[in-house]
C-alpha cells in the first residue's frame, strides 16, 4: 500500500455514504511515486472539459454554456461524435452542475500513450488523480468505476488498485459513484484536443496536429449521478419525459418571469419542475387526467420547492381535450393582476405508444391540443410540444395553420427514439 495515502474522505457534507469534497484548497493525495512539485507547475491554468447532451440538443446546450459559463473558451464538437462538445474553463468548475440541458460533465485528460497500461506511470496518472480531485471538489463520492473496453483486465485492476490508493476511493466496479471512462483519443486533433499534455501540443505544432498515435483520454464525470438524473424526480413515473429535453424546451420557448404557464397532459411534472426551476412565473398549472399522475407530479413539484406556501402552483384533474374543463381550471389558477385569465406559455408532451393512450387516439389529441391550447392562451403564446408522432403532428400544425405559426422543429434522439419539440407562436 502506498505511503502517500493520506487521511480517508470524510463522509457526511456529500450526502449519505459520499464522501465529502476536499476543500478547494486541500492538497489531493498523491499517487505512489508521483512528483508533487512537477505536478503542481503542470497544473492546466484551464480545466478541460467535455459536456455530453442528447443527439440534437448541441445547439441549445451551447447557447446555455454561453449563459452560465460565460468565462468558457474554444467550445467545439467532439470530433466524431454527436452527443458531446468540449471547451476549456478557466476559474472554478463547479457552475458546470448548474446546466440543466447537459446529460454530463467531464474533466478530460488527455494522454499520449501507446495504450492504457502507461496510464499508470506517475506522471500519467498524476493528471488523473488531478482531475478526479476536480470532479470531487464539485460533489463528493465514495466509490468508483470504470467505463471502458477491456474494464475488467489486469491493467484495469491495477489502475484501480493506484487510484484507490492515490485518492481513498474505493473501486466498485458495478456501482461506482464517480464514473472515469477511458477512451482512444480522437486521430489527429493534436494540441487542440482537450485535456492535452504540453507534449502533445508542442508535436502538433511540428506535425500540424496530425501525429499518428491518437492517445488516450481518460473523462472523469464530475459529480456522483449524471447532471440529467434530478434530484427532485422522487417518483419515477412512466413515459415521464427526459429532464433535460424538458429543459430544452423551456429554453426553446424563451423565459419571462410574468409567464402564467399551462402544463397539459403534465404526468409527472417534468416540464413543469423544468419551466420553474429555469425562471420565475407569475402562476403554473398542470393539468392531466389521471390522479396517479397528478400525485407524481405533486411529489416531485414537492421535492424541487415548487408548491410552497408562497407558490402559485396547481394541479388539476381534468380531460385537456375538454375545452370547458381547462377553461375552467384556467379562470381559477391563472388568474394575476389585472389580466384576462389566460395562459402566456403552453407545455405539452402528448402520450406516444400504448402507455397512456393510443396511436389511433393521436390525431385527434394532438389536434385537440392545439386548439384547446389556443383557446386558453393570450395573444403571443408560445406553445411547446414534445411528441413522437412525427407525422400526426406535423399535419395537425398545417391544419392549425390559422391558429398557430410554426417557429422552431427540433430533432432530438433519446432512447432510440427521434421525438420533436415543435415550438408555435399563437397567431
Ligand atoms: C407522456 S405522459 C406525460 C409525461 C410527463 N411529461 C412526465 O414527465 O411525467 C402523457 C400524460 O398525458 C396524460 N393524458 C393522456 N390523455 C390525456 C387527456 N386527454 N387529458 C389529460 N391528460 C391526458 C396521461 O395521463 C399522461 O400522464
Amino acid at each position: 500500500m502506498s505511503a502517500a495515502r493520506g487521511a480517508r474522505p470524510q463522509r457526511g457534507a456529500g450526502g449519505p455514504g459520499r464522501a465529502a469534497p476536499p476543500r478547494r484548497d486541500a492538497p489531493a493525495r498523491r499517487p505512489q511515486r508521483a512528483t508533487t512539485t512537477r505536478s503542481v507547475a503542470r497544473r492546466p491554468e484551464a480545466t478541460a472539459v467535455e459536456l455530453t447532451f442528447l443527439p440534437g440538443l448541441r445547439d441549445v446546450l451551447a447557447a446555455e454554456v454561453a449563459e452560465v459559463l460565460p468565462d468558457a473558451r474554444d467550445l467545439h464538437d467532439v470530433p466524431g461524435r454527436d452527443d458531446a462538445v468540449a471547451l476549456r474553463l478557466p476559474g472554478p468548475l463547479a457552475p458546470v452542475v448548474r446546466l440543466r440541458t447537459a446529460v454530463a460533465a467531464w474533466v478530460v485528460v488527455h494522454l499520449d500513450v501507446p495504450r492504457p497500461k502507461s496510464i499508470a506511470s506517475p506522471e500519467h496518472l498524476q493528471r488523473v488523480v488531478d482531475a478526479v480531485y476536480a470532479s470531487l471538489r464539485v460533489a463528493g463520492s465514495s466509490t468508483f468505476r470504470f467505463e471502458a473496453a477491456g474494464s475488467d483486465s489486469a491493467v484495469f485492476a491495477r489502475l484501480a488498485e493506484l487510484l484507490h490508493e492515490a485518492t481513498g476511493l474505493r473501486h466498485d466496479a458495478a456501482h461506482g459513484d464517480l464514473v472515469v471512462r477511458v477512451r482512444r483519443g480522437v486521430r489527429g486533433a493534436g494540441g487542440t484536443r482537450p485535456g492535452a499534455g504540453r507534449g502533445a501540443v508542442d508535436r502538433a505544432r511540428r506535425t500540424g496536429g496530425d501525429e499518428a498515435d491518437p492517445g488516450w483520454d481518460v473523462l472523469v464525470r464530475v459529480g456522483p449521478r449524471p447532471l440529467s438524473a434530478r434530484t427532485w424526480r422522487v417518483v419515477d413515473f412512466p413515459g415521464a419525459a427526459n429532464a433535460t429535453i424538458a429543459a430544452a424546451m423551456t429554453r426553446l420557448a424563451g423565459t419571462r418571469d410574468d409567464d402564467r404557464v399551462l402544463n397539459l397532459m403534465c404526468g409527472s411534472g417534468t416540464l413543469l419542475a423544468e419551466r420553474l426551476l429555469a425562471a420565475p412565473a407569475a402562476a403554473s398549472l398542470g393539468v392531466d387526467r389521471a390522479q396517479p399522475a397528478l400525485d407524481a407530479a405533486r411529489a416531485n413539484l414537492e421535492a424541487a420547492g415548487l408548491l410552497g406556501r408562497a407558490s402559485r402552483t396547481a394541479l388539476v384533474r381534468a380531460d385537456a381535450t375538454d375545452a370547458a374543463a381547462v377553461r375552467d381550471a384556467v379562470d381559477a389558477h391563472l388568474a394575476v393582476d389585472d389580466r384576462p385569465p389566460a395562459a402566456d406559455l403552453v407545455l405539452a408532451d402528448p402520450p406516444w405508444g400504448t402507455l397512456h393512450g393510443s396511436h389511433a387516439a393521436s390525431p385527434a389529441l394532438h389536434a385537440g391540443l392545439l386548439r384547446g391550447a389556443h383557446a386558453v392562451t393570450a395573444p403571443g403564446a408560445r406553445l411547446v410540444v414534445l411528441t413522437h408522432e412525427v407525422k400526426v403532428m406535423e399535419r395537425v400544425v398545417r391544419e392549425a395553420a390559422d391558429l398557430w405559426a410554426p417557429v422552431t422543429t427540433t430533432r432530438v434522439f433519446a432512447k432510440g427514439h427521434h421525438p420533436r419539440v415543435h415550438v408555435l407562436r399563437r397567431v
